[in-house]
């Protein structure tokens, strides 16, 4: 199959992040290398990205489309969680921009082996990092009901988290679930027919939460966030494509908090606490794709470009 991916809000976000020649940026979900390229073609001469991905299938395929580029581009192998030690570790002290374009690409949807997709029959994996942690399977066959409720809940927002929930442990009673059509299926037994949602499959929110706690999705955020803007230079953009409402969350609030630390109780005339501003935010509401990039794109349809400028 041919490797695709068509990068999402890509003018908006090379918009804010203003590439120069003689800058340095991360792109820290390098994914086929659509951001990255576009970087490089706007930073001519001299321009340079860290490109960071956790797949080492699309490090393969980035490395290809990105010929030609090679003195350019770094393009490493890690979680951008690390990005504060990866920066270290290639003796670079600030950069002049971060772009994370957060989530799975299609490569990894469409690639049936990787478990990522209820309408594609294949080991329960999940893993953006086939090299390390666990899987999909590891979690739906050891986890607890009460455990798998929470994460059902607190991750895929299922409504109906308690039952599928009991009928996974029904199911494994018998024999280990492994596989990905196993799994839809049994998601499908558990809402009735009348409630089963009517733009997306029913296992949609059962798959998300799942690939979310396989790949600590949130915490890698929160922890690249907090990395990224300590490595950022003063006046360099921190931009963030999110895809659903919990990670969307996370950076709406990290960049309100960037802008606006103060922990006073408003009762207080003057601020006490002396936290300052680290950046201030240039998307107050995010921005969305266009309806020309949806209908060419429908990935795009969710997508939240967020931008934080350091001060
Ligand atoms: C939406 S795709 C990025 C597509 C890319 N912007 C492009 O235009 O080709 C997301 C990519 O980020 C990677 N990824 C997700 N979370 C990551 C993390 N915490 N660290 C490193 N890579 C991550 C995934 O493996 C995937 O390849």
């Amino acid at each position: 199959m041919e490797a695709s991916h068509i990068p999402v809000l890509l003018n908006e976000a090379l918009e804010f992040l203003k590439p120069e020649s003689g800058g340095i940026y991360v792109d820290g979900t390098l994914g086929m290398g659509g951001h990255t390229g576009e970087i490089l073609k706007r930073s001519h001469p001299g321009g340079r990205v860290i490109g960071i991905d956790r797949d080492t299938e699309a490090l393969k395929v980035a490395k290809e489309r990105l010929q030609g580029f090679e003195d350019r581009v770094q393009i490493i192998h890690g979680n951008f969680a690390d990005v504060g030690k990866i920066a270290e570790g290639l003796g670079i002290k600030e950069v002049d921009g971060i772009l994370l374009d957060l989530g799975v690409s299609s490569m990894q949807i469409d690639t049936a082996t990787r478990g990522f997709s209820f309408l594609r029959d294949a080991p329960l994996d999940m893993r953006m990092d086939t090299t390390a942690g666990i899987t999909a399977a590891d979690i739906v066959n050891n986890y607890s009901v009460e455990e798998l409720q929470a994460l059902l809940w607190g991750l895929g927002e299922e409504g109906y988290s308690r039952r599928i929930a009991k009928e996974i442990a029904k199911a494994r009673d018998t024999a280990r679930i492994e596989t990905t059509r196993e799994l839809a299926q049994l998601v499908e037994r558990s809402i009735p027919r009348k409630d089963w949602p009517k733009q997306i499959h029913p296992a949609t929110k059962t798959f998300q939460a799942l690939r979310i706690a396989v790949n600590d999705e949130l915490g890698s955020l929160e922890q690249g966030l907090n990395d990224g803007i300590n490595l950022l230079r003063e006046g360099g953009r921190f931009c963030v494509i999110s895809f659903h409402s919990l990670e969307e969350r996370i950076v709406k609030n990290r960049f309100r908090n960037w802008e606006n630390p103060c922990i006073c109780p408003p009762s207080l005339p003057v601020c006490r606490c002396w936290k300052v501003k680290v950046a201030r935010v240039l998307t107050k509401k995010g921005i969305k794709a266009t309806e020309d990039e949806i209908k060419a794109n429908p990935r795009a349809r969710s997508a939240r470009l967020r931008v934080a400028e350091k001060v």
